[in-house]
């Protein structure tokens, strides 16, 4: 206890000294008993050459109802009375789908019957991915089959034929170079047997090496007394049952050492992307003479730039540039290793786990968005969010009472604001008690919803796993024991902002059925009332007075399971069980949830919303925010932004225009501000701070129907939507280290924020094509085959900005006061013509609130430009009930307003007398009175057409 309280002490006097995140809170690899010694291990194992695991020839059987491979793989540990110790490693083998194979490792011992003389599980946790594969996967509803099942999407379940396919091509030669090699369509490999590895090929082309380094390590099961004899000669034996870091001395260690380690090699390759969340570049950085990056959900309150400490996230999944990814489907502390050799061109990395069994998914591809697409197929899309939710988020902790509310919601109005959400933090609620409000501030939320409900507006309020003791909610979690235990099986109490508080287990089905429970009597209003959503914060989970702000790794969840095998995933459990709740509150109305999570794993795209976290108002955060989200968005999980201006601390006005202008383009545009900050939301600054932010904001707003569009790529393909350079142009190696500049999704427009102060104008780089300047659609062309550098000019109200040519941007250009009111409005093109006169450009449109798309309830369609003068409409699906303008649920689909952007090459382009519109077979011409022409473009206005039919239009 005096531990705790001095550890109390010291964070409150961090917090409020230093800016900075107080990182002696957690520890550095070599303060981490299984990180220094598997990092000890590879350094001895180099100069050794050693290898102490190879898979047995004789053991190799394949099952071909389940289209595995198992064999065992055998440690043998040298003794010098020669009576060598041999560990079992069961291992098997499967492809999935056309692109990917997976693998585990699991450790024979430790696959028998719990040991009951422990409170924890003696078995190996490996139930990970049941949590993150998605729903479809089949083993997540056949609960009676073994791990793992093989999984062939898109296909049938065609066991035999397939294994057939893999037998013919399965040989196992000599006893001492055993090679077994097996083929799924491009993708082929190697098994080798001593040592063991695997080399993935694809279409013949090595791409990865499985253990090529031996760095292969499992810490199988032993007693401490008898530890001396197990423990190979490069081996550490640090803190193998104990823990000497001063802030987790507690950790009882139930089950000795258990770590997992493994390398991989990316062939071909000096670029590795993924692993978030860290704030560091998006090209990953070589970690050989410093810190690995780390994977584990923690609370950073203004963490530190640059570094690889963890964070609140944890995705253990790693591209590089040649379209090759593995998937670590492990949630215990985990370290990455990343050196990059550029003289072999390739990338080592040595990644690292706690506990748990080795489950990897290796993904090849022709190229990396088939990467992102394979892997949010496997680990699930990310959900479509309600339209309402990509507009304008107004936050602040706190707005303290119904009136302080109501005020920013019609002083946005009055100062012409267009925003859709406002959101209630902390203290919104009956002194920090979840499930309550506080009577006298919020004394009928009701009233509240409904007049936030007139214009279509939502309001978000804090929901978080730790809840107070002694109050009715934490009281019944008591009774129906769902409460996180304690090593020895009592209620775990820690100390979080209500004082001393339990945390409910999600982890556990029927602590999920009872937290379902709280919100149903919460959310009890009437069922027009679908307008308040939820916000899970504190989720990693955060815990004052735990080690490394969080959990306790001896805590034990559903009975039985270490928060140390689980850690990574339970902050998705509880996102998980908060959406679950909502949409069946919301089940009589359809609607969609919006959720924000700040925890989150591999698999929480299915469900949340997600944030950097605790930022400050400085120009270094606003920077780093573009590297964090490029990541969170090639690593499946797009929906992301960061707290805009900066969430602690006061920030210049120059720093909160720049940071808007660089927000609009997150795909979660929030802004919020630390309770210690003064006041500023937006209506609150003066010219020109003001109109430069509304017209960031109104831009935001103006692209919502390209923007709901990406959204909509996203949720069927994965898609990036703030999206890397190299993506759209993997052709350029300059381009793999560029995250300072991105385009939005596919739809070509190509930004660089201003992230610099006093900064007015910035270097830009440019591929081959023509790039319109989006606000005046002035074009340059890069007639090269080279990148292109070129100064663009960014005084305080401007943001670099451009439309490649080849593209068509949908909009609307009416201010509205929220995203429902513009359903009304009409469509605006905007088309930038390629060299050649091309541009294509996709809309996708539903109601933006419920589930009514998943039956067909929507509009996809694409207009292509050929030709520079021939527009053409062809939709590829529309919903049947288009009828009537109040039930229809598109509204207004017409086209008000058609603008062609005109470059040096298309000069000759201009407007005909006629303007002339073939539909259903007729044709007509149109009054060119209203349209309008000048150097850079032609306008059309009204050209009676719609979004909904296919026409052609000839100009
Ligand atoms: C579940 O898996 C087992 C073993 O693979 C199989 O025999 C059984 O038919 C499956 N059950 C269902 C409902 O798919
Ligand atoms: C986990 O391993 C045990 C022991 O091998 C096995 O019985 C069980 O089916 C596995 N569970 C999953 C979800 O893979
Ligand atoms: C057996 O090993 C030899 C020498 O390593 C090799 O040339 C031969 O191809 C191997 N046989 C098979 C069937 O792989
Ligand atoms: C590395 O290999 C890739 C793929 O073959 C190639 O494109 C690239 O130029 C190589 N890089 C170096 C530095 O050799």
């Amino acid at each position: 206890m005096v531990l705790l309280k001095w550890l109390l002490c010291q964070l409150v006097l961090f917090t409020t000294l230093s800016h900075a995140f107080t990182d002696y809170l957690l520890k550095k690899c070599a303060q981490s008993g299984f990180c220094h010694r598997n990092r000890i291990y590879s350094q001895n194992i180099v100069k050794t050459h050693h290898s102490y695991y190879k898979l047995d020839p004789e053991s190799i059987v394949h099952d071909p109802f389940q289209n595995i491979l198992h064999a065992t793989i055998i440690k043998t540990v040298p003794r010098l009375d020669g009576d060598d110790i041999s560990v079992q490693f069961p291992f098997s083998l499967s492809f999935l789908q056309d692109y990917s194979v997976r693998f585990t490792i699991a450790e024979k011992e430790r696959t028998v019957a719990n040991d009951s003389s422990f409170l924890v599980s003696t078995q190996r946790y490996n139930e990970t991915w049941l949590h993150a594969f998605d729903e479809k996967f089949p083993d997540k509803v056949n609960t009676t089959s073994s791990f793992p099942e093989p999984y062939f999407l898109g296909q049938e379940h065609t066991a035999n034929s397939l294994w057939s396919k893999l037998t013919s091509f399965l040989s196992l030669s000599n006893s001492t170079q055993d090679t077994v090699y097996l083929q799924n369509g491009n993708v082929s490999l190697e098994i080798l047997t001593e040592p063991f590895q695997l080399k993935i090929y694809w279409k013949n082309t090595l791409k990865l090496i499985v253990n090529e380094q031996n760095f292969l390590n499992i810490e199988h099961r032993r007693t401490k007394e008898e530890n001396f004899a197990h423990v190979l000669p490069e081996e550490s034996t640090f803190n193998m049952f104990k823990d000497d870091f001063l802030y987790s001395k507690l950790d009882t260690l139930p089950l000795g050492p258990e770590s997992i380690a493994l390398d991989f090699s990316f062939i071909e390759s000096t670029n590795v992307y993924g692993i978030p969340e860290h704030p560091t570049s998006l090209r990953l950085m070589d970690t050989s003479q410093g810190e690995p990056y780390r994977l584990f959900n923690v609370d950073v309150f203004e963490y530190n730039i640059g570094t690889t400490q963890p964070m609140y996230g944890s995705i253990p999944f790693m591209f590089s540039s040649s379209s090759t990814s593995v998937f670590w489907v492990n949630a215990a502390d985990t370290w990455v290793d990343i050196k990059y050799d550029t003289r072999k061109n390739k990338t080592m990395t040595h990644w690292i786990s706690e506990n748990g069994v080795v489950d990897v998914v290796v993904s090849l591809g022709p190229d990396i968005p088939t990467i992102i697409d394979t892997f949010t197929d496997l680990t699930g899309r990310p959900f479509l969010p309600p339209m309402s939710s990509i507009g304008y988020h107004q936050c602040r902790w706190n707005y303290n009472d119904e009136m302080d509310v109501l005020n920013v919601d019609s002083q946005m109005d009055v100062h012409r604001f267009p925003y859709d959400f406002i959101w209630l933090d902390l203290e919104y609620t009956n002194d920090k008690k979840y499930f309550t409000w506080k009577p006298n501030s919020f004394p009928n939320p009701k009233r509240l919803l409904t007049k936030l409900n007139k214009l279509g507006r939502n309001l978000v309020v804090l929901i978080d796993p730790h809840l107070k003791k002694d109050y009715e909610i934490s009281d019944t979690v008591i009774n129906e024991n769902v409460a996180v235990k304690d090593h020895n099986g009592n209620d775990y109490v820690g100390h979080c902002w209500p004082g001393n508080s339990i945390w409910i287990d999600t982890m556990s089905k029927y602590g999920q059925k009872i937290w379902k429970s709280f919100f149903e009597k919460f959310m009890d209003f009437p069922h027009d009332l679908t307008n308040l959503f939820v916000w899970n914060d504190m989720n990693e989970p955060s815990i004052f007075d735990g080690p490394e702000t969080t959990a306790p790794k001896d805590l034990i969840h559903d009975s039985h399971i270490e928060e140390r095998s689980i850690h990574n995933l339970y902050g998705l459990s509880v996102h998980e069980a908060t959406y679950d709740a909502v949409k069946s509150v919301y089940s009589s109305s359809d609607k969609r949830p919006f959720l924000l999570t700040r925890a989150f794993f591999a698999g929480s795209q299915r469900t949340a919303a997600t944030w950097t976290g605790d930022n400050v108002a400085t120009w270094e955060y606003l920077k780093i925010s573009i590297p964090m989200v490029l990541s969170n968005n090639v690593a499946g999980m797009p929906f992301i932004g960061a707290d805009i201006a900066g969430f602690a601390e006061d920030p210049t006005p120059e720093l909160i225009a720049r940071w808007y202008q660089a927000g609009l383009w997150y795909p979660f545009f929030r802004a919020h501000a630390h309770i210690d900050t003064k006041r500023r939301e937006p209506y609150l600054f003066d010219d020109p701070l003001k109109s430069i932010v509304r017209d960031a904001i109104q831009l935001r707003y103006f692209l919502l129907p390209t923007l709901y569009t990406m959204f909509y790529k996203s949720s069927t393909t994965g898609y990036p939507i703030m999206n890397p350079m190299f993506i759209q142009h993997p052709e350029f190696k300059d381009l793999y280290d560029i995250d300072n500049q991105f385009y939005w999704g596919d739809s070509g427009l190509l930004v660089k924020p201003i992230t610099e102060p006093d900064q007015l104008e910035t270097e830009m780089i440019f591929p081959p094509g023509i790039f319109y300047e989006f606000a005046s659609l002035i074009s340059f062309v890069n007639d090269g085959t080279y990148l292109m550098k070129k100064n663009i000019m960014a005084p305080l109200d401007t943001i670099p900005l451009f439309i490649e040519g080849g593209h068509i941007i949908s909009m609307k250009d009416k201010y509205r006061r929220s995203s429902k009111l513009m359903r009304n409005d009409p469509y605006i093109l905007v088309i930038a013509p390629d060299a050649k006169g091309s541009a294509v450009g996709d809309l996708y449109v539903d109601d933006g609130e419920t589930f009514g798309y998943q039956k067909g309830e929507y509009l996809r369609t694409q207009f292509i430009l050929e030709d520079g003068h021939i527009l053409k409409n062809i939709p590829s699906h529309t919903p049947d009930n288009l009828v009537g303008t109040e039930d229809s649920i598109l509204r207004n689909t017409n086209i008000e307003k058609i603008i062609v952007a005109k470059s040096e090459l298309q000069h000759d382009i201009k407007l005909k007398d006629a303007i002339m519109v073939k539909q259903d077979g007729e044709e007509r011409s149109l009054s060119t009175e209203l349209s309008y022409e000048d150097d850079n473009k032609i306008i059309i206005t009204n050209p009676m057409i719609d979004i909904t039919e296919s026409w052609e239009l000839t100009f």
